[in-house]
């Protein structure tokens, strides 16, 4: 049975915990990685830009012997009004998985419906889980067990980022406070699901307007771009999540001790002043490193050896 990864709920709490905490030990050297994609192929249809997914996801495949052939949707027939059904049992015939960045998460579903193989999703306008699986590595790799104890807040759009950070709060069992403005909330789907994980995991997942009551006492404060890719959402936006942006002041109340994360690309002056990225600019690196740790364990465990 293929396993697809696009939303965090595809994995159970067990599987996402195996993830997480395998990816310790491979980065420390304690666990050794088989080349599990020898001999395999894996298509990366992407339609939006990209730097960190992208690359590494490429060296991740190449790393576990596999092959990773790039295609932009304008070079493919999908250009030309070729459906996702279509598309999806062609490519299933010639290669062994894709990964899959787009505008529209219904398409990527539907896609996935068809596929044979496993599919990976590389962000869509909901969802970006391979992002957020690796930033709650992140987090384990520096709070280890106290990870659920600590105050994680999300402050700034509620795009594709927040969304998925829902579901992580309740998937792992966290305490994160999201902080949205009441017309750029997150989607109700995702909270919703990040709430009734929770209640299995006995995580805590807050919605709030307010930033501040994310924000104080926290050890974490995490923000994305206020204008996502395809958002072409502008002044109105811009004003209201004026009080959002994570800057000194808004620092000021959380943990003496506070680390702040940032997905990147950063729109500094924006969601982030540059003083601030520049002070955390090591914890936010770390960060984009290990997307590269977390994936090898992600495909591994996707693509088990037959
Ligand atoms: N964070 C992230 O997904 O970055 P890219 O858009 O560069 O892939
Ligand atoms: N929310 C951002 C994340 C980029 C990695 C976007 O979708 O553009």
């Amino acid at each position: 049975m293929k396993r697809d990864f696009i939303d965090l709920w595809n994995l159970d709490p067990e599987e996402a915990w195996y993830i997480v905490k395998r990816t310790l030990k491979v980065k420390k050297g304690e666990e050794v990685q088989d080349r599990v994609l020898e001999g395999r192929n894996v298509a990366m249809i992407f339609t939006k830009p990209s730097t960190r997914t992208r690359v590494s996801f490429e060296v991740a495949i190449s790393f576990l012997g596999g092959n990773a052939i790039f295609l932009q949707e304008k070079e493919l027939q999908l250009a030309r009004g070729e459906s996702a059904q279509d598309t999806a049992r062609t490519l299933s015939r010639y290669v062994d998985g894709c990964i899959v960045r787009n505008h529209s998460h219904h398409w990527l579903e539907e896609f996935a419906k068809w596929a044979e193989i496993p599919v990976i999703n590389a962000l869509t306008e909901k969802s970006h889980p391979c992002q957020v699986l690796s930033d709650v590595f992140t987090l384990y790799e520096r709070f280890g067990e106290e990870v659920k104890n600590i105050k994680i807040a999300y402050v700034g759009d509620g795009n594709n980022l927040c969304n998925t950070w829902l579901v992580a709060g309740g998937l792992f069992g966290l305490n994160l406070f999201v902080a949205t403005p009441e017309d750029y909330g997150p989607d109700s789907y995702y909270l919703q699901a990040g709430l009734d994980l929770s209640n299995f995991t006995g995580g805590n997942v807050y919605l709030t307007t307010n930033p501040g009551e994310a924000v104080r006492d926290a050890d974490v404060v995490y923000t994305d771009v206020w204008f996502s890719m395809g958002d072409d959402s502008q002044d109105l936006k811009r004003e209201a999540l004026k009080e959002f942006q994570v800057n000194s002041d808004l620092l000021s109340l959380a943990k003496d001790s506070v680390l702040v994360m940032h997905c990147l690309p950063a729109k500094k002056g924006e969601e982030i002043t540059e003083e601030v990225f520049d002070k955390y600019s090591d914890f936010i690196f770390l960060q984009a490193e290990n997307r590269l740790h977390t994936q090898k364990v992600l495909l591994e465990f996707l693509f088990p050896k037959s």
